[in-house]
């Protein structure tokens, strides 16, 4: 079985102090950056845009897996390449045409994710499956951090890690929302290898020890 790897969000973090817990993130045991862009409009928040990226990517040593919580994210696709995004994920909910939108995100070099809402059934992924690098089941309704777990999430992910055996092996299932060391381990034995962590780890006494105890829990 592959290993779960853990990308702490900075949403969580402190902003008046970013270097200072990106460096924490630096030196952990942290796999991935997760990085929350929220327009206003996708999702009732704000998170932060452009300039604040591309501060946190002059100091980050991880992969940035960059998750758009906005309209028409076409729009800004090769600017983000250009900021160092690694992972690129859109949202289901806000793609019209995502097929185009997959193959321009791979086309800036980027791996590319589609994100689903709580109540959006991964049964609409089938056909643009084998396209993915990766699937991030939202396990709260996007737009703050902080939030309570949201239950079905593991019928979720017990379905799309049905249907990547067959269509799609290599794909990445992230779960994103309410990620604590309660619910890491029954995250992984339905198929989650990837886990977004902003709270947990944020607002605990010990981060570093936080995200290595997550990432064992996860992978016991
Ligand atoms: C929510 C964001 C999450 C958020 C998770 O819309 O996509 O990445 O930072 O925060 P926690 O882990 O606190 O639920
Ligand atoms: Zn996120």
């Amino acid at each position: 079985m592959s290993q779960t790897l853990i990308a702490p969000s900075l949403l969580a973090a402190d902003f008046g102090n970013l270097q200072r817990d990106i460096e924490m993130v630096n030196n952990s045991d942290a796999d991935w950056f997760h990085i929350d862009i929220m327009d206003g409009v996708f999702v009732p928040n704000i998170s932060y845009g452009m300039p604040v990226l591309k501060a946190i990517s002059a100091h980050t040593n991880k992969p940035l897996d960059v998750h758009l919580m906005i309209v028409d994210p076409d729009r800004y696709i090769k600017e983000f390449a250009s900021l160092g995004a690694n992972i690129l994920t859109v949202h289901y909910e806000a793609c019209t045409h995502l097929h185009r939108t997959i193959q321009a995100i791979k086309a800036e070099g980027m791996k590319a994710g589609v994100a689903l809402n709580p109540h959006t059934s991964v049964d609409l992924l089938k056909d643009i499956l084998p396209d993915l690098d990766l699937v991030l089941v939202m396990s709260v309704n996007p737009g703050f951090g902080g939030q309570s777990f949201i239950e079905n999430t593991y019928n979720k992910i017990k379905s799309l890690k049905e249907m990547a055996s067959e269509l799609n092996p290599e794909l990445i299932i992230e779960v994103d929302g309410g990620v604590t060391s309660e619910n890491a381990a029954q995250l992984s034995a339905a198929g989650a290898n990837a886990l977004v962590a902003g709270s947990f780890v944020f607002k605990s006494n010990d981060q570093p020890k936080t995200i290595k105890n997550l990432k064992e829990v996860a992978n016991s």
